[in-house]
Parts: C-alpha cells; sequence; structure tokens
C-alpha cells in the first residue's frame, strides 16, 4: 500500500500514467476519464456550490469544477499532490491528513453539496470504509450527493475472476469496492458500471436522511 511518501514520488507522473492506463483499457484505470467526466456533469447538472474531495490527487476533477465556480474543499495525505492541485486552484482549501484516520476537523464544520472520492478509498480497508461513508454521508446537506468513482467489482465472484485474469499485475495492498456487499449498508447506493474494473456509486441524500 502506497503511503504519503508514495504518493508524493508518483504525482508528478500522475496524470501521464493514468492516461495511458485508461486510454489502453487496462486495469487499473480503464474508465476512470468517463468516471470523473459523468461525476463533472452531474455536480454542473445539480447546481452543487460546495464541493468536498477525498484524496483529490493533481485536483483533476475539481479544477474543472473549480474553473465553473465551485468551493472546492478537500482531503489528501501527499503534500506534492497538495502543491501541485493548489497550483491550478489557489483559493481551494486543501488540508493534508490521513483519511483512514478520519476526516480534519476544518473540513467537519462544513456542509456540501456534493462530496466525492475517486480512486482514493480503495485504501481503507472494507470495514473502515463503511464507517467513513457513514461519517462523510453525515455532512452533506439534504437534497445532496456523494459520488465514489474506483476500481470496483459487482459481486466477489467477479474481483476473483478478474484478479486471476490480471495476475501478477493484480495490487493484493489495495481493497476494491465489491458492491454487493456495500449494498447491505447503503440500500439508497446506485451502481453504475463504466469499465470491466471500474465503477460509480451514487449515494444521495433526501430530505427524511433515510440511513
Ligand atoms: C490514485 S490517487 C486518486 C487521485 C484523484 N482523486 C483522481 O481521481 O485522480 C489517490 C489519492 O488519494 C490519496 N490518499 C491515499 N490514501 C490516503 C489516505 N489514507 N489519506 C489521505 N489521502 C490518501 C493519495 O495521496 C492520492 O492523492
Amino acid at each position: 500500500m502506497l503511503n504519503n511518501k508514495g504518493f508524493d514520488l508518483w504525482a508528478d507522473g500522475y496524470d501521464k500514467s493514468v492516461g495511458v492506463s485508461d486510454e489502453d483499457g487496462t486495469y487499473p484505470f480503464a474508465g476512470y476519464k468517463q468516471i470523473l467526466n459523468e461525476i463533472y456533469n452531474r455536480v454542473l447538472t445539480n447546481k452543487s456550490k460546495a464541493v468536498l474531495d477525498i484524496g483529490f490527487g493533481t485536483g483533476t476533477l475539481t479544477t474543472k469544477l473549480y474553473e465553473q465556480g465551485c468551493q472546492i474543499w478537500g482531503q489528501d495525505f501527499s503534500g506534492r499532490m497538495i502543491e501541485l492541485a493548489k497550483e491550478k486552484m489557489p483559493e481551494a482549501k486543501l488540508f493534508q491528513g490521513d483519511f483512514s484516520k478520519g476526516l480534519v476537523d476544518e473540513l467537519k464544520h462544513h456542509r456540501y453539496d456534493t462530496i466525492m472520492a475517486t480512486y482514493s478509498l480503495h485504501h481503507l480497508s472494507d470495514e473502515q470504509k463503511i464507517c467513513f461513508i457513514k461519517e462523510i454521508l453525515s455532512l452533506l446537506r439534504d437534497g445532496g450527493c456523494l459520488y465514489i468513482g474506483d476500481i470496483m467489482f459487482e459481486t466477489w465472484a467477479e474481483l476473483e475472476k478478474y484478479k486471476t485474469l490480471i495476475g501478477e499485475e493484480w495490487d493484493d495492498d489495495e481493497f476494491y469496492f465489491v458492491v454487493d456487499e456495500l449494498t447491505k449498508f447503503f440500500p439508497q447506493m446506485k451502481y453504475e458500471k463504466f469499465s470491466f474494473c471500474a465503477g460509480l456509486l451514487s449515494i444521495p441524500i433526501r430530505a427524511s436522511r433515510d440511513f
């Protein structure tokens, strides 16, 4: 599992390596650009203003929303990723912190129209994911939505199938989403598949807050 220093080292070459994997349609980033575009369109369609990005990386998605006038908050543990994102979004409120320990205090005091996490939460164990998702859902305004775009499989059987097919390149240190498992905890969650290894989860918050 990469720690913050590992991400610091990857930061300057990150966009390029992700782009190559996505364009080749290979694990792990097949479907990446499509997922980010989809979230971008939905955030603007919903007229979201306040956006929180968990593990924003180089700010690929949030920079586009920033340029459209969204107010951006974010948390990432890599100092270099934060520097790169900050250059593109000087007014964004970007904080350094390890989300396996929860959100930093500064982010807990706001409410958001959209919270998003793309290709970041697979660094949490399955149990940690559930706790953390509950924590961030509580920060959404009524009518808001949480989007999780990531490496994801519908069932354990599907994950195992691709693990075998991908072989040595499969990263055993990461905890990919299994949709069937999460549905039990978040029944209002919607899943959309974007490639053999990637999907988008949306968890909307209704006025009744039924979670
Ligand atoms: C694969 S990158 C994804 C970046 C961006 N969201 C995207 O879609 O391109 C994962 C990001 O999550 C951050 N990250 C990973 N584990 C983290 C943790 N435990 N706490 C905070 N940030 C973390 C990394 O520093 C990195 O910027």
